[in-house]
């Protein structure tokens, strides 16, 4: 018969110990083997009902009677301690369904999405009053027709457009008698009242939606807005601004805007 070491007997009895069984047999190498039956005997047991009350008796998972001999090892005895499914987790399981409808609903375009600067020019049309002298599809009234192209008879150049709704009659003068209009006066100046933004995408508006000019026919027209910092310093236009409006414009329109020299 194998000697077994102290430490291994002493573990045995405090085993025997917790479970409540004598431990005087446990002394020697010939009473280790013996003792094992009972032990085995006693805790075999090994249902749901008594496992997380104490440690389990090694005999009674193992029915070898190698085994029987040896405690558990401490992984074992952690497993069997451990509750399955830990109580607060039910909640959690019972909550992914809605978690899940929740989560499939961020996956959807939302309905709303910001207009582009075409878009945003007609929106500015009829909120600046632009509508209300020129009618809503630029047919004209008080002021003149801008549908059809006229406008972009007037106004070959966009910018030069920009500079015509900054100024108005009263300030774009000259730049109305350079297309070879005589100016009878009455158009408002708007470089007061609408941002440089708000300007473009109006001109935008009339241009594309309502004079049936293509994107791609004003794209080298468009650089020369980085002029505009500089003519109209006192409104406080900044390049960096233009520059964002250029980038928007070539990316919205599919256009390639010259670059910055
Ligand atoms: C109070 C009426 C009125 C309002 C509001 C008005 N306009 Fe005008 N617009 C005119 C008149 C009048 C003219 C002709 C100007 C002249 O003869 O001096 C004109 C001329 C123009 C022209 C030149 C058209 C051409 O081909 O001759 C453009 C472009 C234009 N307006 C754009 C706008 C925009 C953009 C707005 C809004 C932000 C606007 N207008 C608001 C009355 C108005």
């Amino acid at each position: 018969m194998t000697e077994i070491p102290d430490h291994l007997l002493q573990r045995t009895r405090s085993r025997r110990q917790a479970l409540g069984l004598p431990v005087s047999g446990v002394d020697g190498a010939g009473d280790g083997a013996a003792a094992a039956p009972a032990s085995g005997g006693g805790v075999a047991t090994t249902t749901s009902g008594n496992l997380p009350k104490g440690p389990v008796a090694p005999s009674g998972s193992r029915p070898t009677s190698k085994a029987a001999a040896r405690p558990a090892a401490p992984y074992a005895e952690a497993s069997a301690r451990r509750t399955r499914i830990p109580v607060w987790a039910m909640p959690v399981v019972a909550i992914l369904p809605l978690w899940a409808l929740l989560y499939a609903g961020t996956m959807t375009k939302p309905h709303s999405k910001t207009p582009t600067l075409v878009e945003a020019g007609g929106e500015v049309f009829s909120a600046a009053g632009c509508a209300g002298c020129h009618g809503a599809s630029g047919g004209g009234g008080v002021g003149p027709a801008i549908a059809k192209g006229a406008v972009i008879a007037t106004y070959p150049n966009p910018v030069d457009q920009v500079r015509w709704v900054i100024l108005g009659s009263t300030g774009g003068g000259e730049l109305y008698a350079k297309a070879g209009k005589t100016s009878i006066g009455g158009m408002p100046a708007f470089g007061e009242t609408l941002t440089l933004s708000q300007i473009v995408e109006v001109v935008l508006h009339e241009r594309q939606t309502l004079s049936g000019q293509k994107a791609e026919a004003d794209a080298e027209g468009w650089a020369d807005l980085r002029k505009l910092p500089e003519e109209f310093s006192a409104l406080g236009y900044t390049s960096g601004e233009v520059e964002m409006i250029l980038e928007e414009m070539a990316a919205q329109e599919g256009i390639s805007m010259p670059e910055h020299e």
